[in-house]
């Protein structure tokens, strides 16, 4: 069997280009957490479920781990600073942020392309990440272009 490092393995998947969203969350103390991804996807219409994946290792993982809801922000293009922002190695994310509580609690950025709102529905083992399914219960749209990331760099849609 070919063995395949962990450089190999994301420079492989970084080929598949994705939208940028940042999952809040509230730890069990009731403090706003967040992080950015890019292993968000679609997964069910009926019922209308979501997937994202949470690294074992960092800091936030036992808050969505453990949360019974989390909010999905889409990002728009020009929020490259924000996906960073929540991307880095910090305790206190949200010094600077403003937010305000969704359902359950969860806490809602102002700036966004969507919005989703959902309910832990399941979680699954995969090796060093977990995967957490998600029910939406709610979300909001605006007119703009997304934010995407493609072999470690962000991009911005070019016309056809
Ligand atoms: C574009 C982008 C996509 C990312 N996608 C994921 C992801 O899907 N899952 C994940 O666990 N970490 C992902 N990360 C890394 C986390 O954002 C980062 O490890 C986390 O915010 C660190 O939190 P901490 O500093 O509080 O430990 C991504 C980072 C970037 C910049």
């Amino acid at each position: 069997m070919k063995t395949i490092t962990e450089q190999q393995f994301r420079q492989a998947m970084g080929q598949f280009a994705t939208g940028v969203a940042v999952i809040t969350c509230l730890s069990a103390e009731n403090n706003p957490v967040a992080m950015t991804v890019n292993s968000f996807t679609s997964v069910s219409v009926d019922p209308p479920l979501v997937l994202w994946c949470v690294n074992r290792a960092i800091l936030p993982f036992p808050a969505f781990s453990n949360c019974s809801h989390f909010a999905i922000h889409i990002l728009h293009a020009g929020q490259q600073d924000l996906s960073n922002h929540f991307a880095i190695d910090s305790e206190d994310k949200f010094a600077n942020v403003p937010w305000q509580p969704g359902i359950g609690g969860i806490p809602l950025l102002e700036d966004y392309l969507a919005l989703y709102e959902c309910e832990t529905q399941n979680r699954v083992d995969a090796g060093d990440h977990v995967v957490l399914v998600g029910r939406l219960l709610d979300y909001k749209l605006r007119e703009r272009e997304p934010l995407l990331f493609h072999a470690g760099r962000y991009r911005e849609l070019m016309p056809a």
